[in-house]
């Protein structure tokens, strides 16, 4: 059923929930400033090249100099962007529920930012690197970074931003914590994704199956749509915060 606002029914259903799982992808950023990778009739091209091709382990390798001139693009773009109210609108929700695990398709940590502690990097994120040669792992909140490519300070060997790329699969010890999650909970949000990136397109079918309500909230429809419950066509900074916990008479007062 699709919604142009959230009605009492859903507000209701959203009261009585226990076990909370919200699944945002870039569209819940759109509103810092961070610009979507599909939607809106616009997909991010560097360098005439589609993103697609740029962030990929082909590209690091063959040219890593093109590949983090585009991830020091992205982390100054990031830097400058502050958590919306839709991030806000999820992290104060932890409070309430007896369980709250946010599963996010973004790297760029603005959901911990809005105070969000269970919080599941499907894609890992932009503040952390990885080296190439010796493996370590290490946060690095460099804006801008020193030099392009960055080195690992311990080994000198190439640096990669610790994120998923294009082509690559998802850690499947991060996967089994989103499937966990989503099997679990009674009440399933789907914000900002497109829906269209596996493996994360598969979860709100699976909460569905195990008998969560889904909730999608995206200004237009995607392949979630047929699945949910409740599509809210808005902006998630609008809708978002329209869901209070604490509206009359709410559980626990
Ligand atoms: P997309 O860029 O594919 O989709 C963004 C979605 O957000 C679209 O459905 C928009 O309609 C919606 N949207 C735009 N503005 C919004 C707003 N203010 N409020 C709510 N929704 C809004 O982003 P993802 O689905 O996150 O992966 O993309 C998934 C993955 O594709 C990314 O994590 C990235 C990319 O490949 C990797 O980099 C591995």
């Amino acid at each position: 059923m699709i919604y142009e606002s959230v009605t009492e029914e859903l507000k209701e259903r959203f009261r009585e929930a226990w076990a909370v799982v919200v699944l945002t992808g870039a569209g819940v950023s759109a509103e810092s400033g961070v610009p979507t990778f599909r939607g809106g009739g616009g997909a991010p091209v560097w360098k005439g090249m589609p993103v697609e091709k740029i962030a990929t382990p082909e590209m690091l390798r063959a040219d890593p100099v093109t590949f983090w001139e585009w991830y020091a693009y992205r982390r100054e773009v990031i830097e400058r962007a502050e958590p919306n109210p839709a991030h806000r609108a999820i992290a104060a929700w932890e409070e309430y529920f007896e369980r709250l695990t946010v599963i996010t398709q973004n790297v760029d940590e603005l959901h911990q930012r809005a105070g969000s502690h269970a919080v599941v990097e499907l894609h890992g994120s932009l503040w952390r690197v990885r080296c190439l040669q010796c493996g370590v792992r290490s946060e690095d909140r460099r804006v801008p970074l020193p030099e392009i490519p960055p080195r690992c300070p311990s080994c000198g060997g190439l640096l990669r931003p610790d994120v998923v790329l294009f082509g690559e699969s998802v850690p499947e010890a991060i996967f089994s914590q989103a499937v966990a999650a989503t099997a679990t909970c009674d009440l399933f949000f789907v914000v900002g994704t497109s829906a269209v990136v596996y493996p994360a397109a598969v979860l709100p079918a699976l909460a569905k199956h195990n008998r969560a309500f889904v909730i999608e909230v995206n200004p237009e429809t995607t392949p979630v749509t047929e699945v949910a419950d409740a599509t809210i066509l808005g902006r998630a900074g609008e809708i978002l915060p329209l869901f209070s916990p604490r509206e009359n008479g709410a559980r626990g007062e």
